[in-house]
């Protein structure tokens, strides 16, 4: 078979999507049988039933009306007003997932994967020692299981991919919330599937408050503003598409998605702010900055509260990560309006490859913030947090190491493999036994092309070091991480200590794609 010119509508930037276009399948000739497959899911075509074909496109809901709607270019689109999504509690709670119909803005209703029929899945509150008790109704066309990103409930609950239950099964949850108050998040743990759940909408903040936090009196309601930033690739009719997943860098947009809405707009009040902001993207990194050039105050990351307030001016954030930052619009004037953005940057000895339609690094506007009213807002800025539970270098008993690397593997449909210590991920074998309560030291190193956003399930760690690449540790990593970001030639040292329950866990990284391809090793907790 021959190479496939690339189609006359592939933009860069604005990929056609077309199964016959070079750009879009890495000119790799389609075969046949996927040819249908695509053809039968494309975007003109209505999604099937329960239990039918799902599309691997985002499918606009009317086809005919998407038919009539001329094609765009991402720019034409408008800045439309972000929502935030409902709140719920956990306790007796049912969280069902299902194909629904979610607004995007721009007057784009297209079809994704919801949560309770919302785009992004409900806000989760709780409290420190609140019992969980959530039902998970799985409606979607494959299996799943919901993990709580940065929460350490026993093993059962974890959401470990062995866990996944089948369309129409359902899945318990209970515990009680042991974790600090924090910025935590929730979604789809299927192996295989987790990069197109998260794309396709499968994704919600989980929200902690505990007493130390109350005693800040930090803002709340209207002012607390819980943020999901993620990048979506658009087709020429502005539908987001998840096909042809890049296995190499990782699935990267070149459109901005707050809170689900396409180039998300809010107005705000001059007043203090309280963001809770989550990276959701699939691979994509952010290094945020406000565009008016003022800082932003950091109280929280991924571990929840830290010990106090730093100002930021940039805030590098992979995929996973969180950033609890306040912002201060007391000094703008009625009419000013700004950007809440990602900075151009280079990954350090990163690969660049010439198919990808967006590359890791680009520049994006990705929050426009409008000051629409006046008011005095006499809330104080704390300085002083919270008290950070940190394990202690110090009395660490063992030292592990955990290389990261990719290859090329020409036997593979992905071409592309990602491993931790050589190992792709095995459901049924066991990597790493660690003893309960122990104080370890472990390093993590990456001296290949590709950024990798390392996540460990069950504890929080604290970062010691960084050599190599951006050879530093920065604000945002102080206090207690989950998600730590591995730069080429990067080495990252944390001291690691599980002391909230034994069972089996997960060691992996959140670069979507690359955990389904299998950069993921199971830990057991002894
Ligand atoms: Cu956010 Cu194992 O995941
Ligand atoms: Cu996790
Ligand atoms: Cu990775």
């Amino acid at each position: 078979m021959s190479e496939l010119p690339p189609s006359p509508d592939c933009l860069p930037g604005n990929p056609c999507g077309s199964p016959r276009c070079s750009a879009c399948t890495g000119g790799r000739p389609v075969s046949r049988r996927e040819f249908l497959w695509l053809a039968a899911a494309g975007g003109t075509t209505a999604l099937a039933g329960a239990g039918g074909l799902i599309s691997p496109v985002w499918s606009a809901v009317e086809a005919s009306a998407q038919a009539r709607r001329p094609p765009v270019t991402p720019r034409e689109l408008p800045w439309t007003t972000m929502r935030l999504a409902p709140e719920v509690r956990p306790e007796q709670l049912t969280l069902r997932a299902a194909p629904g119909i979610a607004d995007i803005g721009g007057g784009l209703e297209v079809q994704g994967f919801l949560v309770n029929g919302s785009l992004p899945s409900p806000v989760i509150r709780a409290r420190k020692g609140d019992p969980f008790r959530v039902t998970m109704e799985n409606q979607l066309p494959d299996p799943l299981i919901l993990h709580w990103h940065g929460l350490t409930p026993p093993e059962e609950a974890d959401g470990h991919p062995r866990f996944a239950v089948r369309p129409r099964g359902t899945f318990d949850y209970r515990f009680t919330v042991e974790n600090r108050a924090g910025t935590y998040w929730y979604h789809s743990h299927t192996h295989y599937k987790v990069a197109e759940h998260a794309y396709r909408g499968i994704g919600g903040l989980l929200l902690v408050g505990d007493e130390e936090e109350d005693a800040l009196e930090l803002p709340s309601g209207p002012r607390e503003i819980p943020l999901i930033l993620q990048d979506r690739r658009l087709d020429r009719h502005g539908i987001p598409v998840y096909e042809h997943p890049d296995t190499m860098e990782g699935h990267i947009g070149t459109a901005p998605f707050g809170n689900g809405i396409h180039q998300p707009r809010m107005e705000v009040e001059t007043a203090l702010y309280r963001f809770r902001i989550l990276n959701g993207s699939n691979a994509r990194i952010f290094r945020l900055e406000r565009s008016d050039g003022r800082p932003m105050i950091l109280i929280g990351n991924d571990g929840g509260l830290l010990d106090e307030a730093r100002s930021v001016e940039t805030l590098d954030l992979g995929p996973a990560e969180r950033a609890d930052v306040l912002m201060d619009f007391r000094d703008l004037e009625v009419g000013e309006e700004f950007f809440l953005r990602t900075l151009r940057f280079e990954v350090p000895g990163g690969v660049t490859h010439g198919r990808s339609v967006a590359k890791q690094g680009e520049p994006m506007d990705l929050l426009r913030i409008q000051v629409d009213r006046k008011v005095d807002d006499p809330s104080p800025i704390p300085t002083r947090l919270s008290q950070v539970p940190l394990p202690d270098p110090d009395e660490a008993v063992r030292e592990r190491r955990f290389e990261f690397t990719s290859d090329r593997d020409w036997s593979s449909r992905t071409m592309m493999t990602h491993r931790i210590n050589g190992q792709e991920f095995d459901m049924n074998r066991i990597e790493e036994r660690v003893p309960f309560g122990d104080t370890e030291i472990w390093t993590f190193t990456n001296d290949n092309g590709f950024a990798h956003p390392v996540h460990l399930h069950a504890t929080h760690f604290r970062v010691l070091s960084r050599t190599g690449g951006r050879d530093r540790v920065f604000e945002h990593e102080a206090g207690l991480k989950d998600t730590v970001l591995l730069h080429p030639n990067e080495t990252v040292k944390v001291a690691v200590r599980f002391t909230a329950h034994r069972g089996l866990f997960l060691l992996h990284c959140h670069n979507l794609e690359h955990e389904d391809v299998g950069m993921m090793i199971n830990v057991l907790v002894e």
